[in-house]
């Protein structure tokens, strides 16, 4: 089996698709490999991730990244969710196969541009810390 039942549930059912109107901050990234495109929306409240939705124009590893990447991070502090790496929600997944890999970074990059916009929005320069693409 090329991928994992966990990727397998959550590109059948994925979590938090969608959009927040009245979002804190949005993440807008395309991945230069494919040309999938993601954009990640974030609610703050105390410094803490309320809610986190997420749409994207990209393929079904894309997909189960995010949704398991919206899923850790969602509930969580600010600084928690800067930490994230696209390695560790692929090993929250059981795993992607190689050529999939890049599909992973995505959720990771798009998560860093919504709160990098959060942070712009705070009127905070958000620095290197947060790269975009
Ligand atoms: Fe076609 Fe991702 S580039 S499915
Ligand atoms: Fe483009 Fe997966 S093939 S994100």
């Amino acid at each position: 089996m090329l991928y994992s039942e966990k990727v397998m549930d959550h590109f059948t059912n994925p979590r938090n698709v969608g959009e927040i109107p009245d979002a804190d901050g949005v993440g807008e990234v395309g991945n230069a490999k494919c040309g999938d495109i993601m954009k990640m929306y974030i609610k703050v409240q105390n410094g803490v991730l309320t809610d986190v939705k997420f749409k994207t124009f990209g393929c079904g590893a894309a997909v189960a990244t995010s949704s398991m990447a919206t899923e850790l991070i969602k509930g969580k502090p600010i600084e928690e969710a800067l930490q994230l790496t696209n390695k560790a929600v692929v090993e929250a997944l059981d795993g992607l196969p190689a050529v999939k890999l890049h599909c992973s970074v995505l959720a990771e990059q798009a998560i860093k541009a919504a709160l990098s916009d959060y942070y712009r929005r705070q009127g905070i320069d958000p620095g290197p810390l947060v790269g975009e693409v």
